[in-house]
């Protein structure tokens, strides 16, 4: 009982009501207001030079499995291919699969120090209800360990067992920890107050599809919130570009081939997905997936984005 080594306070998780899987679609498109003027942009404006292909091809060099995994996932997120790419899940597994021990320490130092601010304004966003909270994408448990400090029961979701394994030591018992997908998630229709996911949706094939399966399991009116990287804009875009072209990948290979593998696959996943899904868009993606309230806010000039909202009351039209 008491804390874990990371000071957290025992909060035992209470079993969720997990019993069928329903296909029910969430949620009336009721959205209104967004904060800050990041999200007045025109999603339909294409920059020369910016189209995703162009930008996912310039590193080049294939991963080891062949074509590169970059490749694979600007592909897979090109609206005339969703669904029809095979194999992203298998991907996204075999690049958490060897970095889960060292996640949490090279995370944050890659991160600039400001992924652990990000995660705790993400968890700001559900309101302090002490309710039962899922963490999709849960890894090693940073996001549910900011939720068990606050007081929530969480349920964490992911499907990397290497990762898990990681969450696991880090809570014991304290918090139930499910290996599954985010796109077929094993819980009847509003099983959790709320919801919380981190840099999941670079990760599935169909980031709408994905976005209504998460709605659904959270019960009418309670809170989704979405911690994502973004590209920050003016002056700060060539130093971004600096750090993901050559900082990033070179710290990266220095520190294992696993990491250098996130370390040449970061930079291009961020800004191709951005790219496909600039704010505007997003926001647009949550609306239909039948959230509301949709607000978003960028985070450290640029580099990081929460985007939260509601699950509406009568589910989607
Ligand atoms: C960058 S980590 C984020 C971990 C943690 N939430 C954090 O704040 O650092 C992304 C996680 O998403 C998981 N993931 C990717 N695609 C997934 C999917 N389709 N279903 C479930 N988990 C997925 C990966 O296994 C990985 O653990």
């Amino acid at each position: 009982m008491g804390g874990d080594q990371d000071g957290v306070a025992h909060v035992p998780a209470h079993r969720h009501r997990r019993a069928r899987r329903v296909e029910h679609e969430p949620g009336a498109i009721t959205c209104r207001a967004v904060e800050g003027a990041e999200v007045r942009a025109d999603p339909r404006r294409r920059l020369r030079g910016q189209d995703g292909r162009d930008l996912l091809s310039w590193s080049g060099e294939p991963g080891r499995s062949g074509r590169g995994l970059l490749e694979l996932v600007g592909e897979a997120h090109r609206p005339q291919n969703r669904g029809l790419v095979s194999g992203r899940a298998h991907q996204a597994k075999a690049l958490f699969a060897p970095i889960g021990p060292t996640y949490d320490r090279v995370g944050s130092v890659l991160s600039l120090g400001q992924d652990p601010r990000w995660r705790r304004f993400l968890v700001s966003r559900i309101p302090a209800d002490g309710g039962h909270v899922l963490d999709v994408a849960t890894g090693t448990g940073l996001v549910a360990r900011e939720l068990l400090r606050r007081g929530f029961t969480v349920t964490g979701l992911d499907q990397s067992p290497q990762m898990l394994e990681q969450a696991r030591g880090r809570f014991g018992g304290r918090v139930e920890l499910v290996e599954g997908s985010a796109e077929a998630l094993p819980f009847p229709d509003g099983s959790f107050d709320h919801l919380t996911f981190t840099y999941l949706l670079r990760y599935v094939d169909d980031p709408a599809a994905a976005l209504h399966e998460l709605t659904r399991v959270v019960r009418p009116r309670g809170t989704l919130a979405m911690l994502e990287f973004a590209v920050p804009s003016g002056g700060w875009r060539p130093l971004w570009e600096l750090y993901v072209r050559v900082g990033l990948p070179t710290a990266c290979r220095l520190i294992s081939p696993g990491w250098h593998e996130v370390g040449r696959f970061l930079g291009p996943s961020i800004r191709g997905f951005y790219e496909l899904y600039p704010l505007q868009q997003m926001l647009e993606l949550w609306r239909e997936a039948g959230i509301a309230d949709v607000r978003a806010r960028r985070l450290s000039l640029g580099g990081g984005v929460v985007v939260w909202g509601r699950r509406a009351r009568g589910g989607r039209t």
